[in-house]
């Protein structure tokens, strides 16, 4: 029988309840404990999923030695010390997206797993998001041609979701940073490391909080390759990560929210009688699941990687050059200035 990977959660909030679900349905993982500084919401969740041990205080749930690794949807702001305390108690970490929001947490967090050797694996969930697998995998093919040109958008409506007390509507917790790393990592998933930012921002819709709620930022890439990532916190519209991928033979547009991806290539061109009227492009549509945030998945990843030995993909430093795009990007709003992207954790 496949060995089982022991979990603890820390963090019973919202999306404690896709880390508890992922954990559960895999047959190789098992759910050990939760915890939360809120009794009322660790009590109600290992009541409803029924989770054998619970706890107040992280430090006793990192004291289990029946726990070998642990997931941590918690605030932003408390990624970087727990995730921290967890390796160092020999604890493997999955931490959610956004890794941390400094580059001084990234960075401790990268030097502590290979400090103490323990997988520090961020929660990019779009890694495993069907449509944005599908697309890399088309684009590795060569059947677009070569990329030219990339653009991610991440229209989420935040007015209601503002964290259990409050955590998001702060300013270190810039939006581009929270739900942007989503467009700006599945970019770099595609298009790699962009070398430069340059990006506008404003907040015109959730006026009371202390953050641009709406985020466009250009970039260039070394290869010559341009992109765009865009964000809105404060749009009224459908959540969506609508993407555009275009390569000399063709394109790819797709999104999070579609059983499919639309692949378009050019037919005919050209110098036809009809003055060209006839030139275009023929639609494919790759039929795919629709699976937006595969936290089993990404669980899955993360357990058979540990059982494995095997490095996890979306590493620490992964996770640090997502967030580092993100400050490049507040930092170009901040100066009104394109900005270089360092990559060096
Ligand atoms: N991958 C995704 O698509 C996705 C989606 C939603 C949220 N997230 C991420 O998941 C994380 C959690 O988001 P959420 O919506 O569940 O937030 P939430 O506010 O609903 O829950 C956070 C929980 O953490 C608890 N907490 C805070 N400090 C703690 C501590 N020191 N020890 C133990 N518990 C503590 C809070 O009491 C709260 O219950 C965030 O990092 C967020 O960005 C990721």
């Amino acid at each position: 029988m496949e060995k089982k990977i022991r979990l603890g959660i820390i963090g019973a909030g919202n999306f404690s309840v896709s880390h508890i679900c992922g954990i559960k349905n895999l047959p190789f993982a098992e759910l050990v404990a939760i915890c939360d500084i809120n009794p009322e919401a660790v009590k109600e969740r290992a009541e409803t999923y029924g989770i054998p041990h619970t706890y107040t205080d992280y430090k006793k749930l990192l004291e289990r030695d029946d726990v070998d690794a642990v997931t941590l949807p918690l605030p932003d702001q408390v990624h970087a010390k727990i995730a921290v305390d967890a390796m160092r108690a020999g604890k493997h970490v999955l931490c959610e997206k956004p890794m941390a929001l400094s580059r001084e947490d990234c960075s401790l967090m990268v030097q502590t797993a290979r400090q103490t050797g323990m997988q520090l694996m961020v929660g990019q969930v779009g890694r495993y998001t069907p449509a944005f697998v599908k697309a890399k995998e088309i684009v590795e093919s060569g059947e677009i041609g070569e990329l030219t040109f990339m653009e991610a958008e991440y229209a989420h409506d935040y007015s209601k979701i503002g964290g259990r007390g409050g955590w998001r509507i702060t300013p270190e917790r810039h939006p581009i940073l929270g739900g942007g790393c989503h467009a700006i990592d599945l970019v770099r998933m595609i298009a790699g490391n962009p070398e430069e930012v340059f990006a506008y921002a404003n907040n015109k819709v959730l006026v009371d909080w202390p953050i641009n709620d709406t985020t466009i930022a250009v970039m260039k890439f070394s290869n010559g390759v341009i992109g765009k990532v865009f964000n809105s916190h404060g749009c009224k519209r459908a959540y969506t990560m609508r993407t555009v991928v275009q390569g000399t033979k063709g394109t790819l547009i797709f999104d999070n929210t579609n059983p499919w991806i639309s692949v378009f290539k050019e037919e005919l061109r050209g110098d036809d009688m009809f003055l060209n009227t006839r030139q275009q492009t023929v639609e494919m549509r790759v039929q795919l699941s629709l699976n937006n945030h595969n936290v089993e998945g990404e669980i899955a990843d993360f357990c058979r990687c540990i059982t494995e030995g095997k490095p996890v993909t979306t590493d620490g430093v992964e996770g640090a050059s997502t967030v580092a795009v993100g400050l490049a990007i507040v930092e170009s709003v901040e100066k009104g200035l394109p900005v270089k992207v360092d990559y060096e954790f």
